[in-house]
């Protein structure tokens, strides 16, 4: 990943698109049909843009969907990359210098998470403050880019606390409930065991999920505001002593993405 291919990726966005985007956002598992709402949308599949890489995931189009959402310009990536996937934490990261590249002042991250709080059931909302990262990877691995931000980036306040607020006031004003916590980063794919969550939840871990960390790494090191929502799914393996199943991400996020959306939605138009 070099900063010539950053540059020729957003060249080539740019020119599909008849304005400069103002907040990015991520869509996760389940979580793809908000792009529906995006007025006046420019559709660009991954697999168009130079050096992309596209998803392969399950419900992961695959595609930025430009547009309009609360008045604002957004870019929607509909469908992210993962580790689980096989690609490296760099090329999960790519997209977000991306949108840096564009002008993107602030990124909006969704994911699909397990519940490991055992205060919080499935279908409820979690807003990350904060993570620990278990994949033992970085995006940031190798020679820095200093054209793209420092060496060591600190990540005190990676998930921006005027974000936070805002994310806060849209709960409320949709009246959602919105918990906060801290989110465990792992590679899957396969679901966690009983004891890697009890240890999770030991280290002050609430939610856990095979994404966003690298996204979120990445956009501290290039000065990129973030904000990251969850979707409890199911609760993590062991929390129910029942089985986990991919299907049942996917069952409720369709069940809850009426409000997820409202939610984001309230969310994008206080940024
Ligand atoms: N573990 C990891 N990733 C997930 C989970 C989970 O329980 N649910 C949704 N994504």
């Amino acid at each position: 990943m070099t900063g010539s291919q950053i540059k020729e990726s957003a060249a080539y966005l740019q020119q599909k698109l008849s304005f400069a985007p103002e907040i990015g956002l991520v869509l996760g598992s389940g979580l793809g049909p908000l792009a529906n709402e995006v007025e006046n949308a420019v559709r660009i599949p991954y697999g168009d843009i130079p050096y992309f890489r596209t998803s392969t995931a399950p419900d992961h189009a695959g595609q930025f969907v430009c547009g309009i959402l609360s008045g604002k310009r957004v870019l929607c990536m509909q469908g992210r990359l993962h580790g689980y996937e096989g690609y490296a934490p760099d090329e999960i990261a790519y997209p977000v210098y991306v949108m840096k590249q564009l002008g993107v002042r602030a990124l909006v991250l969704t994911n699909a998470s397990g519940g490991i709080n055992t205060g919080f059931a499935v279908g409820d909302f979690m807003l990350i403050t904060d993570h620990i990262n278990m994949t033992g990877k970085s995006p940031l691995t190798g020679p820095n880019d200093d054209a793209l931000g420092t060496r060591f980036p600190d990540m005190t306040f990676a998930y921006a606390p005027a974000l936070c607020t805002a994310a806060r006031e849209a709960a409320s004003v949709c009246g959602v409930q919105l918990h906060e916590g801290v989110y465990c980063g792992v590679n899957g794919p396969q679901f966690e065991t009983p004891a890697e969550i009890r240890a999770f939840r030991a280290l002050g871990a609430d939610a856990v999920g095979m994404s966003t960390v690298f996204e979120v790494i990445a956009a501290a090191h290039c000065g990129l505001q973030t904000a990251a929502v969850a979707m409890i799914t199911n609760m993590a393996a062991g929390v129910l002593m029942q089985p986990l199943s991919g299907a049942e991400v996917n069952e409720i996020a369709a069940r809850r993405g009426a409000d997820f959306r409202r939610l984001i939605t309230a969310l994008v138009e206080r940024i």
